[in-house]
């Protein structure tokens, strides 16, 4: 397992795999990865000869008020967790390799990001789909692996791919919880032990709205009120969105039918935290 930090040196390793043959997967991550990271890298290494994993704190996609520079970052252990999940190469570029001075370009998606985390942070995804598209030009990998903890990016994602004729296949990977329900995060890590705890309010409200559907509620409206009323219960536990979407255009439904995102946001102190399910 190799770890680079300019774009030069990942082309000329990954160029001569391909001349080897070799197909390539690559999974973007932000880094401090766990098992959620892990579950995606896993999959890489079981559909393709070599892995990618980017490790890149990307500063594009956070606001002015969001958490830059608090989010964990430790390059030792993620080298460790990628080496034993058998990835092959870890792309670690600095900010300034990725946008050097003049960097003016970028990749903008409209209606998927309309919505859910894209109404509240508005530069959000215009920074995720310009360092996805980068990471894809320069490893052209044959697949790509992104988790349904973040189902609004993962569908941003195959839109653009599609829009744009990238030519990748993106591989959905489904969420994976702490023993407890919580979904995993790096952000996590935030949480006080009290907090810790509060937090379970999210996948415990999400489950009640789950069950509503599976026994036959179709109404979107009640199915958020049996969350929105769920989530009222925890004190530390403050609303950010509560949203039902078709999960391919991510546009609000009336009535349940078809491939349907119940996608909640929250704040548990001043952490925000996202979970969702993805029914029919
Ligand atoms: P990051 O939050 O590090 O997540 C990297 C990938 O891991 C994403 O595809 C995300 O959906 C997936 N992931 C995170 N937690 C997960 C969990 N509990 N279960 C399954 N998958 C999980 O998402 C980003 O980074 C960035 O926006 C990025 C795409 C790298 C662009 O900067």
């Amino acid at each position: 397992m190799k770890v680079v930090k300019t774009i030069q040196e990942a082309r000329e390793i990954i160029a001569a795999w391909r001349k080897e043959g070799l197909s390539v997967g690559l999974v973007p991550t932000m880094g401090y990865l766990h098992e959620g990271h892990q579950s995606l890298i896993a999959k890489s290494v079981s559909q393709n000869d070599r892995t990618v994993v980017s490790v890149f704190v990307n500063p594009i996609q956070f606001g002015p008020n969001e958490d830059l520079e608090a989010y964990p970052r430790d390059l030792n252990r993620d080298m460790q967790l990628v080496e034993a999940t058998g990835g092959d190469l870890i792309f670690n570029p600095e900010p300034s390799e990725m946008y050097p001075p003049h960097f003016t370009s970028f990749i903008d998606t409209t209606e998927t990001t309309e919505l859910l985390c894209g109404a509240v942070r508005p530069i959000h995804f215009r920074g995720v789909c310009t360092v996805v598209g980068k990471l894809f030009n320069i490893v052209r990998p044959d697949r790509a692996y992104f988790g349904q903890k973040d189902a609004q990016q993962l569908a941003t994602i195959r839109r653009f791919v599609r829009d744009l004729n990238f030519g990748i296949e993106i591989v959905p990977c489904p969420i994976v919880r702490e023993a407890d329900g919580l979904a995993k995060s790096s952000r996590n890590t935030y949480l006080s032990p009290a907090e810790r705890q509060a937090a379970l309010i999210l996948s415990k409200s999400l489950k009640l709205g789950k069950e509503a559907i599976e026994n036959g509620e179709k109404d979107a409206k009640k199915v958020i009120e049996i969350i929105k009323a769920n989530l009222a219960t925890e004190p530390l536990a403050r609303i950010d969105y509560v949203e039902v979407v078709d999960f391919e255009n991510i546009q609000r439904v009336d009535t349940i039918s078809g491939e349907t995102l119940v996608a909640i946001a929250v704040y548990i102190g001043k952490t925000r935290l996202i979970d969702n399910f993805i029914i029919g």
